[in-house]
């Protein structure tokens, strides 16, 4: 069985005591909740946060959130200025690293190359990638979704073993979906979701197609996630405007164990 992941990508959003006090409503909102039924709830605030969401995590001590990055450099130290390395990350108690986002992509120019080198540092330092793939609406119209992601899944986990791939997460968003209240179908998400494994499989094996977490990502609320949830190869979600608000993603959270119990 697939532990699910319920991740919150606070993208270019709070300051820092701001951070600290929606974790800590967070851990408030998830104190009753027992830690057997709890999916890996994730949390990434920016850079500058990540200290501060640290030391918060560890007071607490109930081990229910884990930290995330959005973002890391491949290089771990040198002259790369205002990059920040996977050892540097890690060394703030994060566990998880999301990359490949679309808006990286789109805005810094990412590669999928650059996020291939990503993957392979942050696998290198014990930290688990989350890997970000999803079309424009414009390839979904013209009807290469698929093949697109599949290249970009094949990039991105060129020349990692199987046992990485099968630690390593994934998260389908479709772009169009990103920030603008319209989520992809959840038959449909769960058709490119069950299609990436099937990618998987054929580059890494079956093993760790079976074991690799898909996520789905793209304007997940709490009236949404049941469903997504109850799809056979939703393995959890990315959430973005949600995870802003305590309350938001909490509900995510709930809503995520209602669907598998
Ligand atoms: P959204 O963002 O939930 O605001 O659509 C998701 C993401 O970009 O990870």
């Amino acid at each position: 069985m697939r532990k699910p992941i319920i991740a919150g990508n606070w993208k270019l959003n709070k300051l820092t005591a701001e951070a600290k006090s929606l974790v800590n409503e967070l851990m408030v909102g998830l104190k009753d909740i027992d830690k057997a039924v709890l999916p890996e709830v994730v949390v990434a605030p920016v850079f500058t946060s990540l200290q501060t969401v640290s030391d918060a995590l560890s007071e607490c001590g109930c081990g229910k959130v884990k930290l995330s990055a959005q973002n890391c450099y491949w290089e771990s130290t040198g002259a790369f200025t205002g990059e920040v390395s996977v050892e540097m990350i890690k060394d703030l108690k994060a566990e998880y690293i999301i990359i490949g986002h679309s808006e990286r992509r789109q805005y810094f120019s990412e590669t999928d190359e650059m996020i291939n080198k990503k993957a392979k540092a942050i696998l290198a330092g014990g930290l688990i990638p989350i890997i970000c793939c999803g079309e424009t609406l414009e390839q979904r119209e013209e009807g290469v979704t698929d093949s697109h992601i599949a290249s970009q899944i094949k990039a991105a986990l060129e020349g990692l073993s199987s046992e990485d791939v099968a630690k390593s997460a994934i998260a389908y968003e479709p772009i169009w979906a990103i920030g603008t209240g319209k989520t992809c179908d959840s038959v449909e998400a769960n058709r490119v979701i069950a299609m990436i494994r099937s990618v998987v499989a054929e580059v890494s094996g079956k093993e760790a197609a079976d074991a690799i977490r898909i996520l789905y990502g793209g304007s997940v609320k709490p009236s949404t996630i049941e469903e997504q949830m109850s799809q056979s190869d939703i393995d959890g979600a990315l959430v973005g405007g949600a995870s802003l608000k305590a309350e938001d993603f909490i509900g995510i959270v709930t809503g995520a164990i209602k669907a598998r119990v």
